[in-house]
C-alpha cells in the first residue's frame, strides 16, 4: 500500500496498535459477557439500563466496555442512549472466521506473545513456556490444557476443513491405492478419505502424541484395518518415511517448519517415493488469496509460529515454496487453487 496517509491520520493509525491488545480483550469481554449478543438480539437498540438490568452487571462495567467499543467501531448510537452493533460488531459475534480468530488468539497466543521479541532474538518460540517446557508446541499438543486444546483445533480445522471436498476430488484423481499422511493430526484427513474412497489404504505419519489421538479416532471409527500409523519426528534427519506410498499427502505441514527443514523433508520424501508417485502440497499461501482479510489472517499466523509454535517458521509465499520443491528435487506438476472455496493452493508434485 502507498504511504498516502496525511501525519494527523498515520498517528492515530498508530495509537490504534499502541492499544490494540486492550481493545482485544474488551471484544472479549464484550462477547464473553454477552452483551454483544443481547446487543444484537435488540436490533432497536438498547440501553445501557437495559444492558445492566438483564445481565447483572454494574453501569461502570457496561459503560466502560461500550465506550471503547463505540470508539473501536464495534457499536454504534442510535440517538442518544440506544445502542445498536456495526457491521464489524456483528462478524465479531457471528462471522466464523472471525470467532476461530479471537479465540486462537485469546487462548493459544495471547499469554506468551509478549515473548516475540525474545523469541526472534533467540530463534525460539518463547512463548510457548507459558504451557509447558517443549521445543515445539506440536510435542505438548496433546498436553495443552483443555480449552487451548480446543481453540488450537479449531483453528487449524477451520483452515482445512472448507478445502477438504475440493481436496479429496483433487487427491482422488491420483487414484491411491496406499495413501501416506505425513502430518496426519487428528486422523480428520485420513478419514475423510477413507470415506470417498471405499478401497484406499492410508498411514499416517506423525508425532506420537498425535499418533495416539489419531489412531482413538481411527479405532472409534473401526477402520484399523485401513489406516496404520508411523511415528516420527522429521525433524530429525536420520528418521527415514518408509517406502511404499503410491500418494503422499502434506497439508498445513510443511509451514510448521523453516526453509532448511522444508527441503530436508522433501527430500526425506524423495528418498521413499519413485517417480511414478504424486505428492502432494496443500497450504495457504499469503501471496495467492483473493481477499485482503486472508492474506491478514494468514500472515498474523506467521508470528504465532514464531512464538508459540516453533520458533522458525512462518506461512509460505507460493514463490518461496516452488523454489523450495525444486531444491529438494521434485518438480511441480499441477498447481490448482482453491481460493474462493477455501485459503489453500494444492501443489501436486513429482520426483525428478
Ligand atoms: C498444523 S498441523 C496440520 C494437520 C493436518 N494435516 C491439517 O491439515 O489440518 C501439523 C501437523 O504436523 C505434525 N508435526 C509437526 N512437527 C512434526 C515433526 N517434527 N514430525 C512429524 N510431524 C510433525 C503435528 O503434530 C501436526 O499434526
Amino acid at each position: 500500500m502507498e504511504d498516502t496517509l496525511k501525519a494527523v491520520d498515520a498517528k492515530y493509525e498508530a495509537q490504534k496498535l499502541a492499544f490494540g491488545p486492550l481493545f482485544f480483550q474488551c471484544v472479549v469481554a464484550l462477547r464473553d459477557l454477552g452483551i454483544l449478543e443481547y446487543i444484537h438480539k435488540n436490533r432497536n437498540g438498547v440501553t445501557v439500563e437495559d444492558i445492566t438490568g438483564e445481565l447483572k452487571l454494574t453501569d461502570y462495567g457496561v459503560r466502560v466496555l461500550l465506550e471503547a467499543a463505540k470508539i473501536a467501531d464495534v457499536v454504534e448510537y442510535i440517538d442518544q442512549d440506544r445502542i445498536k452493533l456495526t457491521k464489524i460488531g456483528f462478524y465479531i459475534l457471528k462471522d466464523d472466521l472471525t470467532k476461530v480468530n479471537i479465540n486462537f488468539v485469546q487462548d493459544v497466543c495471547y499469554d506468551g506473545a509478549k515473548y516475540l521479541t525474545e523469541s526472534i532474538k533467540n530463534n525460539k518460540p518463547e512463548g510457548l513456556k507459558v504451557f509447558g517446557e517443549w521445543d515445539t508446541v506440536y510435542e505438548g499438543l496433546s498436553q495443552l490444557p483443555e480449552q487451548v486444546r480446543k481453540s488450537w483445533f479449531e483453528f487449524d480445522h477451520f483452515y482445512s476443513d472448507d478445502a477438504f471436498p475440493f481436496a479429496l476430488d483433487i487427491l482422488f484423481k491420483a487414484k491411491p491405492k496406499y495413501l501416506f499422511d505425513i502430518g496426519g493430526n487428528t486422523g480428520k484427513w485420513s478419514l475423510a478419505c477413507c470415506k470417498y474412497d471405499p478401497d484406499v489404504k492410508i498411514k499416517i505419519l506423525d508425532l506420537p502424541g498425535q499418533l495416539n489421538v489419531a489412531r482413538k479416532n481411527v479405532e472409534a471409527h473401526n477402520l484399523t484395518d485401513r489406516i496404520d500409523f508411523h511415528q516420527i519426528n522429521l525433524l530429525d534427519k536420520f528418521q527415514k518415511i518408509p517406502k511404499g506410498a503410491d500418494v503422499v499427502w502434506m497439508s498445513q505441514f510443511l509451514d510448521c517448519f523453516s526453509n532448511e527443514e522444508v527441503v530436508q523433508i522433501l527430500k526425506n520424501v524423495h528418498q521413499a517415493v519413485d517417480e511414478n508417485t504424486s505428492i502432494f502440497i496443500m497450504e495457504p499461501f499469503f501471496d495467492n488469496q483473493n481477499y485482503p482479510a486472508a492474506e491478514y489472517c494468514i500472515t498474523a499466523t506467521s508470528l504465532y509460529f514464531t512464538v508459540i509454535a516453533n520458533g522458525n517458521s512462518k506461512m509460505f509465499s507460493l514463490e518461496v515454496m516452488r523454489r523450495l520443491i525444486d531444491e529438494a528435487g521434485l518438480y511441480i506438476e499441477e498447481e490448482s487453487a482453491l481460493i474462493g472455496h477455501s485459503f489453500h493452493t494444492i501443489l501436486k508434485c513429482r520426483k525428478r
